[in-house]
C-alpha cells in the first residue's frame, strides 16, 4: 500500500464517507459518536462492529478487525489493493489515476517543501516583531488580535524586499519555486509576498503548506494566496480546520464564514467550530471534507445580494451531501458587516443570535424559490416547481428526497393554492378558542340535532363547556352543523399537535432522539390540515 500515490487515496478518503461505504454491506445504526452493526468478518448476533465517520476507521470489538475504506473494500470483497481503489473510485465517481508509486525523489521533495515553508513561517513571524513589521503589528492589533492569537495562528510579516529569495539563495531554485514563495523574473528570483500581513495556511496535520497575504497599504487585491502547489490545493483547503476539528466534533456542527479573519475572530470568540474557504467560493471538496466530521453546517454569509447568491450556491453544492441526520442552515449578517465586525461592534451575543436564528435549508430553499419566481401566476409557479425539483433531485438519499418532495408539495398546496380557496369562501381556518359564540352555536346545534350531540358526545364533553344555557335562535342546517363540529374537532386536534410539537422541539434542541415522534406529529398535522381543507372546500 505504501508508495501508492497518497494524493489519490486521500482524495478517496475525503470524497467517500466510511459510513456509506460500510453501510452498503452492513446495516449500521448511530449510537453516540459511532455507527454500529454486526461484524461482517466474524459471526455475531449482537453488534460489536463500530464505524467512526470522522476518523474514517472501523473497528470490531469482537474479532479485532480494523481499518479504513480501502481495507474494508479489500477484505469484504476479497480483492487486492488496486482493485479496491478502482471500486472506490467508481463509488466516488472519480477517474483512476495511473498507478504511480511515490518515488524516493518525491518523498524527498515533499520533505524539502515542508522544511522551506516552515522556515519561511518562522522568518515571517519574527519580522512581525521587528521594526520593519511595526506597522503590520499595529494594524493587526487594531483589528483586535491579541499577541496570543498572533502566536496561535502564527501570523507574520513579509517585508518589502526579497527576504525569502535571499535567505534561500543557495538552494536549488526549483525547490524554492515549488513552494510558491518565490518566482523567477528577468533579474533572478523574487518574493511572491512583499509587504504583506501573512496568514499561514495549515494542512490537516498542522503543517504550514501555503500562505494568504493581506495588503497593508490599501492596494488591490486585498488578499493574495499561494498559487496551487503539489501540496496545496486551494479548492480542497479549508482555512482554520486544523484548529476547529475537535470543536466541530464537540459542537457537532461547523460554521462556515467567508473570510479568514472572520474565521479566526469567530474561533477566538466562542465559536471554535468556525472555518472559511480560501479565497474561492465554496467547492464540493470543501463540503465533502466538512461532512467527514458531521453533516451539520451553518453557512454564514453577508446579507447583501452577493451573500444571497453565495448562499444559493452553497445550498446547491450541499444537497447531495444531505442525510436524514443533517442539519444545514443559513445565517445572514446584515448591515454590510461581516462576522468579524459584528463581534467587534455588537459583541458575541449578537453573533450568537445570528447563528441561533439561522434558517434551515428546507426553509431557505423555499424562501429563495418564492423570491425568484412569480408564484402568483401559473407560469411562475411552473418555473418555481421546476427549480425546486431540480434542487431536490440532487439529494442522493432516496427516502430523504421523497420527504423533501412531500414537504414542498404540502407547502405548494398550502401557500400557492389553498389561500385562494380559503379567501374565496371566507372561512377563517385559524384556530378559535371555545369563545362565547362557539359555545352558543354548539348549544344551538346540540339542542336542535341531538343525533349529532350523540355522535360527537365524547368530543363535545371534552370541551368542558356548559350546555345548559338558554338556546339561542340560529339558522344552521344539519350538514353545516356537522361540518362545524368536525372542523372544530380538527382544529382542536391541530392545536394539540402543535403544542406537542413545541415540546418535542424543545427535547430535540436538548439533544434527545425524538425524530420518530416528530415525524409522526408532522404527518398527523399534515393529515389534519388536509382533512380540514377538504371539509372547508366541501
Ligand atoms: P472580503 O473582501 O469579504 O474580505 O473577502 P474580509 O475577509 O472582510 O477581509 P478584511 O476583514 O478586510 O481583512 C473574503 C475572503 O475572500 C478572500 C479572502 O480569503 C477573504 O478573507 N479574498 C478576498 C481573496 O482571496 N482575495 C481578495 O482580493 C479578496
Ligand atoms: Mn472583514
Amino acid at each position: 500500500m505504501a508508495g501508492y500515490d497518497r494524493n489519490f487515496t486521500d482524495e478517496l478518503r475525503t470524497r467517500l464517507s466510511i459510513v456509506d461505504v460500510v453501510g452498503r454491506r452492513v446495516p449500521l445504526v448511530k449510537k453516540g459518536q459511532n455507527y454500529w452493526g454486526c461484524c461482517p468478518f466474524h459471526n455475531e448476533k449482537t453488534p460489536s462492529f463500530s464505524v467512526n465517520e470522522e476518523k474514517g476507521f472501523y473497528h470490531c470489538f469482537g474479532c479485532g478487525e480494523h481499518g479504513d475504506i480501502i481495507s474494508f473494500t479489500m477484505k469484504s470483497n476479497n480483492i487486492g489493493f488496486v482493485e479496491a481503489i478502482k471500486e472506490l473510485a467508481n463509488q466516488a465517481g472519480i477517474k483512476m489515476p495511473e498507478y504511480k508509486p511515490k518515488s524516493a525523489e518525491q518523498v524527498a521533495r515533499e520533505e524539502n517543501y515542508f522544511q522551506i515553508v516552515e522556515q519561511a513561517t518562522q522568518i515571517y513571524q519574527k519580522k512581525l516583531f521587528e521594526p520593519e513589521g511595526q506597522e503590520a503589528l499595529n494594524y493587526i492589533h487594531k483589528r483586535g488580535f491579541s499577541d496570543e492569537m498572533i502566536k496561535k495562528y502564527r501570523l507574520g510579516y513579509a517585508p518589502k524586499n526579497n527576504l525569502i529569495a535571499n535567505k534561500f539563495a543557495t538552494l536549488k531554485q526549483d525547490k524554492l519555486l515549488s513552494t510558491g514563495l518565490c518566482r523567477r523574473g528577468d533579474y533572478g528570483m523574487y518574493d511572491f509576498f512583499r509587504d504583506k500581513l501573512m496568514f499561514p495556511i495549515f494542512n490537516a496535520h498542522g503543517q504550514v503548506v501555503a500562505f494568504s497575504g493581506r495588503s497593508l497599504d490599501g492596494s488591490e487585491p486585498k488578499y493574495i494566496n499561494t498559487a496551487d502547489t503539489e501540496l496545496f490545493h486551494k479548492r480542497k483547503t479549508i482555512f482554520g480546520l486544523n484548529f476547529a476539528r475537535d470543536a466541530i466534533h464537540r459542537a457537532n456542527r461547523s460554521i462556515v464564514v467567508e473570510g479568514q479573519i472572520d474565521a479566526i475572530q469567530m474561533q477566538s470568540n466562542g465559536f471554535p467550530e468556525t472555518v472559511a474557504p480560501l479565497g474561492t467560493a465554496l467547492t464540493e471538496d470543501h463540503i465533502a471534507i466538512l461532512c467527514k466530521s458531521n453533516r451539520n453546517i451553518i453557512f454564514c454569509f453577508d446579507g447583501d445580494n452577493a451573500g444571497q447568491k453565495a448562499a444559493a450556491r452553497a445550498c446547491d453544492i450541499v444537497m447531495p451531501f444531505l442525510r436524514d441526520n443533517s442539519d444545514v442552515r443559513f445565517a445572514f449578517v446584515t448591515g454590510g458587516k461581516d462576522p468579524d465586525e459584528i463581534l467587534k461592534t455588537s459583541g458575541v451575543d449578537a453573533m450568537r443570535k445570528i447563528i441561533d436564528e439561522s434558517t434551515p435549508l428546507v426553509d431557505f430553499l423555499w424562501e429563495i424559490t418564492n423570491k425568484n419566481f412569480l408564484v402568483s401566476t401559473p407560469g411562475g409557479r411552473t418555473q418555481a416547481e421546476k427549480f425546486l425539483k431540480q434542487k431536490t433531485d440532487k439529494i442522493s438519499d432516496v427516502a430523504l428526497r421523497a420527504e423533501y418532495e412531500q414537504e414542498y408539495n404540502s407547502r405548494k398546496f398550502n401557500s400557492w393554492h389553498k389561500w385562494k380557496k380559503s379567501t374565496q369562501k371566507n372561512i377563517n381556518i385559524e384556530l378559535p378558542e371555545v369563545d362565547s359564540i362557539t359555545q352558543k352555536t354548539l348549544i344551538f346545534i346540540t339542542d336542535k340535532y341531538p343525533e349529532l350531540a350523540e355522535r360527537y358526545a365524547e368530543f363535545l364533553a371534552s370541551l368542558n363547556i356548559n350546555f345548559d344555557g338558554s338556546v339561542p335562535e340560529m339558522n344552521i342546517n344539519a350538514t353545516d352543523a356537522e361540518k362545524y363540529i368536525v372542523s372544530l374537532k380538527l382544529q382542536k386536534y391541530l392545536e394539540k399537535l402543535n403544542t406537542e410539537k413545541k415540546e418535542i422541539m424543545a427535547k430535540l434542541l436538548a439533544g434527545e432522539d425524538v425524530e420518530e415522534k416528530m415525524n409522526f406529529i408532522n404527518s398527523e398535522i399534515n393529515r389534519a390540515k388536509e382533512k380540514l381543507d377538504t371539509l372547508i372546500s366541501m
